[in-house]
């Protein structure tokens, strides 16, 4: 055999056993980001929770897209797809040791943003977008785009804690029984409870009596979700 082909074998046997790897990682019986949210959809159709899906967090899309897919498995065709973002990735992070994040981390345009979902077949009339640091963007003029919206699944990626309880203040008047909220990042540095997405909830419901987060599903790989009681 040629020096050539005996190289050519070697780099495909190479490439079959990484697509391999990666599908066996894929079969592992565990439930991601996909699983979360098409276990949400159909809590949200058995329980007939009314309402549009919000995330916050989009980068390039991937849990955005799923939502669209389990918007049109599930049948929620008048469901509309809210998306908020910087669309310029991370604001400032907090300085602490476990911080792995940094300013800028997961940016991509919204023109990018928006040529990812139209490869992906998901039209401009399926979702809105608000665009801006959440400081600035969850305001009133957000508040008046969403008037008479309820929210049945609340997707939360932002990572920090600043932006997360940013996210929770703003979310409340879309709350209903049974809403769904799933936070990406629950179990984040190191599950330390101090911190980022679990610290906002906990002073969130402190301060919110009314409001009640039933423990519903803990997804790979540091994830958590929620059901919401209006107490
Ligand atoms: C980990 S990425 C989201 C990943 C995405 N859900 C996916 O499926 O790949 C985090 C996103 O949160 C956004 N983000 C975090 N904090 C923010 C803030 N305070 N204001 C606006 N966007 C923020 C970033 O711009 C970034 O797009």
């Amino acid at each position: 055999m040629k020096f050539k082909q005996i190289v050519k074998q070697l780099i495909d046997a190479e490439w079959v056993a990484r697509v391999l790897e990666v599908l066996d990682r894929r079969s592992d019986n565990r439930m991601a980001e996909l699983g979360i949210l098409s276990q949400a959809f159909e809590f949200i159709k058995i329980n007939q929770v009314p309402g549009d899906y919000f995330e916050f967090g989009l980068w390039r899309g991937k849990t955005f897209g799923y939502a669209h897919r389990m918007k049109h498995r599930y049948g929620r065709h008048d469901m509309k797809l809210w998306g908020f973002d910087s669309f310029q990735g991370l604001p400032d992070t907090e300085e602490h040791p476990d911080n792995i994040w940094y300013k800028g981390q997961f940016a991509c345009t919204r023109p990018e943003f928006e040529a990812i979902l139209k490869s992906r077949g998901i039209r401009s009339a399926e979702y809105e977008l608000v665009e801006g640091f959440y400081s600035e963007s969850l305001n009133d003029s957000a508040h008046r785009r969403l008037s008479g919206r309820t929210a049945a699944v609340i997707y939360i990626d932002c990572d920090l804690y600043d932006s997360t309880i940013q996210v929770l203040n703003f979310i409340q008047p879309y709350l209903v029984n049974g809403s769904i909220i799933c936070f990406d990042d629950f179990y984040n540095y190191k599950g330390d409870p101090e911190q980022g997405e679990q610290k906002a909830l906990a002073e969130f419901l402190q301060k919110e009596t009314h409001i009640g987060f039933i423990p519903y599903l803990t997804y790979a790989p540091l994830g958590k979700s929620f059901i919401c009681r209006l107490k």
